[in-house]
């Protein structure tokens, strides 16, 4: 292995680390030596996250918490910096998604994925700057959705682009202490629940068409470019959103929107 992703001996924090994505780049940094705890909402979901990164590697944690109750996010950092001291790496990963028209959002259906995506990220980042070490890697899971307008995504195009920001201005803040602050925005990726509420398997055919590399991404292609950033080969980057979807955000995402039409054709 090259001994600048050999991450034994780190610490690693993925909140929304319990499924998809995030649990994927959990089990990438577990594989390469990391301690990793994992922390979202439903203890099914941490427990068999727990249980499955065991496999893969050294020591793991789960905890239940809701990143919208700053209290249960400090906690968590409370708890994890008890058992193992200061972190090397932090990921965000929690989010919220559907279909849905502005004019078919309450208010409470717009907030909810504010306070999820956003205030969320905000969440994490404010409790977890404490207990970051001097040099640590912070990655934020943004989405194509924050610089493309994307129909029935307005909920998710203004969090996500919020989360960039956030990401750029933390860079600033903390780059003094050594700390990175950047953001991966994944496209279209495969056997996700984010591709299940977007992309019905039923339209996938037009979605890929809508990739210039003509396939959807894979899990570990995101969690391999997480891997790299937290890694001593990226010591130069913070600031940087990081589009990881073969060239697709360039296209509109044109299946989210393909997908959005039909569900309003469906209740028409
Ligand atoms: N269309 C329009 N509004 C919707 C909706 C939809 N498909 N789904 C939920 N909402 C609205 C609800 O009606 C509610 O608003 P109201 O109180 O005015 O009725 C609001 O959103 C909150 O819904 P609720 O189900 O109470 O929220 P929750 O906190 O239990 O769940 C969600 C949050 C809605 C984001 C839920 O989908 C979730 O838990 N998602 C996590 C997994 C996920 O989305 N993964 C993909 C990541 S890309
Ligand atoms: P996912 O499996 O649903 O992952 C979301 C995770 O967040 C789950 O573990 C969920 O677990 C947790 N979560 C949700 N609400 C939470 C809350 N309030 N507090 C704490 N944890 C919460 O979805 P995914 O598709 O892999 O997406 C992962 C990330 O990639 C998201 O940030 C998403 O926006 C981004 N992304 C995905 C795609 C894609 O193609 N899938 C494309 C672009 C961007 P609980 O239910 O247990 O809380």
């Amino acid at each position: 292995m090259d001994i600048r992703f050999d991450f034994s001996g780190k610490k690693a924090v993925v909140f929304g680390g319990t499924t998809g994505i995030n649990l994927a780049i959990a089990e990438a940094f577990a594989t390469r030596g990391a301690a990793v705890a994992v922390a979202s909402r439903k203890q099914a979901n941490v427990d068999a996250a727990v249980e499955h990164l065991r496999g893969h590697g050294g020591p793991v944690l789960g905890f239940v918490a809701d990143v919208r109750d700053m209290d249960s996010v400090a906690a968590v950092f409370e708890a994890v910096g008890s058992e193992w001291g200061t972190l090397d790496v932090l990921v965000s990963g929690a989010a919220g998604n559907f279909l849905a028209e502005a004019n078919d959002l309450s208010s409470n259906g717009f907030k909810v994925v504010v306070d999820i995506d956003l205030n969320g990220s905000f969440h994490v980042m404010r409790a977890g700057f404490e207990h970051l070490s001097p040099g640590a890697s912070v990655i934020n899971i943004t989405a194509p959705q924050a610089w493309i307008p994307v129909r029935y995504q307005a909920h998710v195009c203004a969090a996500k682009a919020g989360v960039d920001q956030l990401t750029r201005v933390l860079a600033l803040e903390w780059g003094g202490k050594g700390i990175r602050v950047n953001a991966i925005a994944p496209g279209p990726i495969s056997g996700t629940e984010g591709m299940a509420r977007l992309s019905p398997a039923d339209l996938d055919g037009d979605a890929v068409t809508s990739v210039p590399l003509g396939r959807f991404g894979t899990k570990e292609e995101i969690a391999d470019l997480a891997m790299f950033l937290s890694s001593s080969a990226a010591a130069y980057i913070s600031g940087a959103v990081i589009p990881c979807d073969g060239g697709g955000s360039y296209e509109g995402v044109r299946g989210i929107e393909q997908a959005g039409r039909l569900l309003a054709a469906s209740r028409q």
